[in-house]
């Protein structure tokens, strides 16, 4: 489904993350979280919720850059020692293991930075009306209340008891925000009404929620070849997860019913949201 959506966005991304440049061992850094590896999933939510709309490429393909770019970033920082404290991301060592640990920090703080300045940049979109709106909206899903918000709650849940319901709202929050905005990018970029553009906000959440649900799952089922990433870290380090309260099954129930939800709220569009349906068949499938 994402190979040949890949190869373009990749190209995208390398032209925005120059290899060369006076501080070159951070931009080396940068590109080694960005390029190479990863799913592309956000980006490509971003690009088929705009195909609703009919938005140019370049549109959809720079703002799917920028939502990658925090979401590389946020690996980043995800892997440190201060945080999960993992060796391994994509089958190979993670950023700061291959550079250090303050390389990883700066290459972190860097992409999250070029991800504003490449929204706000005019080839992104003509209006600026749009632009300012992709910025705010991204700045909402990627800050304190939002996906920063939501990795503070899930390191603070490694010591203290937390309920089915604070573990969806640390779901909704670390994961499910930058899914939400990958979404509502398309109708913010299509000019969408309010109506749609809430739909797709619902999307991305539930969306979010199933992603998260099957990223724990595989934490548990899955093996460390395909994943990437080690395997069985979450019950080791004490975190709280749907499938530590509820148990395997009781996880891939609530999966399924998360996934229904998030394509329910594709109804109104019919087929023009096919891409976007597939998607969802596509999270709860995976095995990496
Ligand atoms: C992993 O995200 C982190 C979570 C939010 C669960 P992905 O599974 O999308 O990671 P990559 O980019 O494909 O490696
Ligand atoms: C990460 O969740 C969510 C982020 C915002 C990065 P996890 O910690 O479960 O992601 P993995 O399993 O390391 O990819
Ligand atoms: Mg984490
Ligand atoms: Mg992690
Ligand atoms: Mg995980």
């Amino acid at each position: 489904m994402l190979a040949a959506f890949g190869e373009q966005l990749e190209a995208v991304l390398d032209s925005l993350v120059p290899a060369s440049g006076k501080a070159e061992r951070l931009y080396q850094a940068m590109r080694y979280a960005l390029l190479g590896g990863g799913k592309y999933l956000r980006p490509y939510i971003v690009d088929a919720a705009a195909g609703i709309f009919e938005v140019s490429q370049t549109a959809s393909l720079r703002t799917g850059a920028a939502v990658e770019m925090i979401h590389a970033y946020s690996l980043v920082h995800d892997d440190l020692p201060a945080m999960d404290d993992d060796d391994l991301r994509r089958g190979r060592a993670t950023c700061h293991r291959a550079f250090d640990e303050a390389t990883a920090i700066l290459a972190g703080d860097a992409l999250l930075t070029l991800a504003f300045r490449t929204l706000a940049e005019p080839e992104t979109h003509p209006d600026g009306a749009v632009r300012a709106a992709l910025v705010a909206s991204l700045a909402d899903c990627a800050g304190g209340r939002g996906m920063v918000g939501g990795q503070m709650m899930d390191l603070v849940s490694e010591h203290a008891p937390v309920g089915v319901d604070a573990v969806f709202d640390i779901m909704r929050l670390k994961t499910g925000a930058l899914l939400t905005f990958s979404a509502m990018a398309g109708a913010i970029l299509g000019q969408a009404d309010d109506r749609a553009r809430q739909a797709l906000r619902d999307f991305g959440s539930d969306l979010g929620l199933a992603f998260q649900m099957k990223d724990d799952l595989l934490d548990v089922e899955g093996d460390e070849a395909s994943l990437g990433k080690r395997a069985a870290k979450d019950a080791a380090a004490g975190k709280a997860t749907l499938v530590s309260l509820l148990g395997v099954e009781g996880a891939h129930r609530e999966a399924r019913r998360t996934s229904d939800a998030a394509l329910a709220h594709l109804d109104c569009f019919g087929p023009r949201a096919d891409r976007l349906r597939s998607v969802a068949v596509f999270v709860l499938a995976r095995d990496r």
